[in-house]
């Protein structure tokens, strides 16, 4: 279905909505564009004006399966009846352990016990918890670009923008290395090779001059980075790191919480690596819109005492509810995975095409529905094109389509998994004419 923008937003009631938020919300947020919500069906959203957007984002890969879908409102107005918050730390339920047995066999071979929080950053605080516990090492490693959440140690992963980091120091004891984007190899000359000088540089360098590997409990990573741009690795650097981990006595966190639940077309990004990490992280898309987040792992890792980590709301029943239809929705998929697959090379495709009619499209790449446009100011420099990236997200928005940045000046492509390939043309075609009318 056509976009439909009645009011240029924001509208009369959308203009009222900011001078309120203004006045008593944190503007700490990120907010890119005015949109002020009212309801959501599908692919598609409404604001309050009553202007109809097209969802290219799945509000940062939560709604992969569209929003309000009736499996799964059904399943939460159904728990919400019975009981919400069953006290999951002090007593037991049902449900989430239905969920965790059916959740594990999604999960890689040997991966047994899993433990519930409310968010990604909770994910990934209690993966690091877990890792010190088990390890007894105090250092952790993960990746320039990396971003993990806002919470403290979550924070001290994260090395994506220093805005996330300005005045927030001292963190903990991160080291970071650097992420081998073959569009900008950190390390060494070309893409071709940019995995394997990236982890001689952990061996020969950071493990020689800066911590002794014997005292890195895990190293946290996101298979395909996200808010740094949608940023595949080459084909080999996921197993040469899990390589380096085992030899090295140190766990290997994948950091799932934007590419786990079908968003690259596997249940998890690994998976298209082959690499078996130790812990996984999931967040965002699992909850199917209420805030969860799991941590996955290994009976031997985690073996952590009864009353060492808990949560008040972790395993809340109604988030659970709607984790269970999540999974529902995934296994009554036949051919979720190659869908998945089909509709990323046809977006890529459209984008290549597009690539070839502007210059200042750098960069095109992504797995799945997980899909990165990289703006350049020249493709020779590949200095970052910031505004006219802004300018273009701006413009698609007042045109109805709702894309996001990632990055210093990458658009990113996360529609939700079940859009139509006439409502992904419609969301091409616009950004199209837009690109058109700014730069040719
Ligand atoms: C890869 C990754 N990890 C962790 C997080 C943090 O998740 P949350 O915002 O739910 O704390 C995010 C959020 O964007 C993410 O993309």
């Amino acid at each position: 279905m056509r976009p439909l923008v009645r009011t240029i937003p924001p509208g009369p009631k959308a203009r009222q909505v900011l001078l309120r938020d203004r006045k008593v919300m944190s503007q700490s947020m990120v907010r890119e564009y005015p949109l002020v919500v009212d309801r959501a069906k599908g692919v598609n959203v409404w604001d309050v004006d009553g202007n109809r957007y097209l969802d290219m984002n799945s509000f940062i890969a939560v709604m992969n399966f569209g929003h309000s879908h009736p499996r799964i409102t059904a399943a939460i107005k159904a728990q919400i009846g019975k009981m919400t918050h069953a006290g999951f730390l002090d007593f037991y339920a049902d449900l989430p352990v239905r969920f965790a047995e059916r959740l594990l066999k999604h999960l890689p071979k040997g991966f047994s016990k899993v433990y519930f929080s409310n968010s990604g950053a909770e994910s990934i605080e209690a993966a690091m918890k877990l890792a010190r516990h088990h390890t007894r090492r105090k250092y952790f490693m993960s990746f320039y670009g990396g971003f993990h959440g806002r919470t403290y140690g979550a924070l001290s992963l994260t090395s994506a923008k220093t805005i996330h980091r300005k005045h927030f120091g001292p963190f903990l004891s991160v080291i970071h290395a650097p992420y081998p984007n073959p569009y900008r190899c950190p390390v060494g000359s070309n893409a071709n090779t940019c995995d394997v000088d990236t982890l001689r540089y952990i061996e020969e360098e950071i493990f020689a001059t800066e911590a002794d590997p014997e005292e890195v409990a895990a190293i946290f990573v996101e298979p395909v980075q996200g808010e740094s741009g949608y940023i595949v690795p080459p084909p080999n650097f996921l197993k040469r790191l899990r390589k380096l981990c085992s030899d090295n006595g140190i766990l290997m966190v994948a950091d799932e919480v934007q590419s786990g639940g079908y968003r690259t077309g596997k249940f998890l990004a690994m998976e298209h690596f082959g690499v078996k990490p130790d812990i996984v992280c999931l967040s965002k898309s699992i909850g199917g819109g209420l805030p969860f987040g799991v941590t996955a792992s290994t009976d031997d890792v985690m073996t952590w005492p009864r009353g060492s980590h808990a949560s008040t709301f972790g395993g809340n029943l109604a988030s659970v509810s709607a984790a269970n239809a999540v999974l529902d929705i995934i296994e009554g998929h036949k051919n979720l995975g190659k869908e998945v697959e089909r509709k990323g090379r046809k977006i890529q495709n459209f984008l290549k095409k597009l690539q070839k009619k502007h210059e200042i499209i750098g960069d095109v790449r992504g797995l799945g529905l997980m899909i990165g446009m990289e703006l350049v100011k020249d493709r020779a420099t590949k200095r970052p094109a910031k505004e006219e990236r802004d300018r273009i997200i701006e413009d698609c928005f007042r045109k109805g389509l709702l894309l996001l940045p990632a990055g210093q000046s990458v658009i990113r492509f996360a529609p939700p998994l079940i859009m139509a390939d006439e409502d992904i043309d419609c969301g091409l075609e616009i950004l199209e004419d837009v690109m058109a009318k700014q730069f040719l």
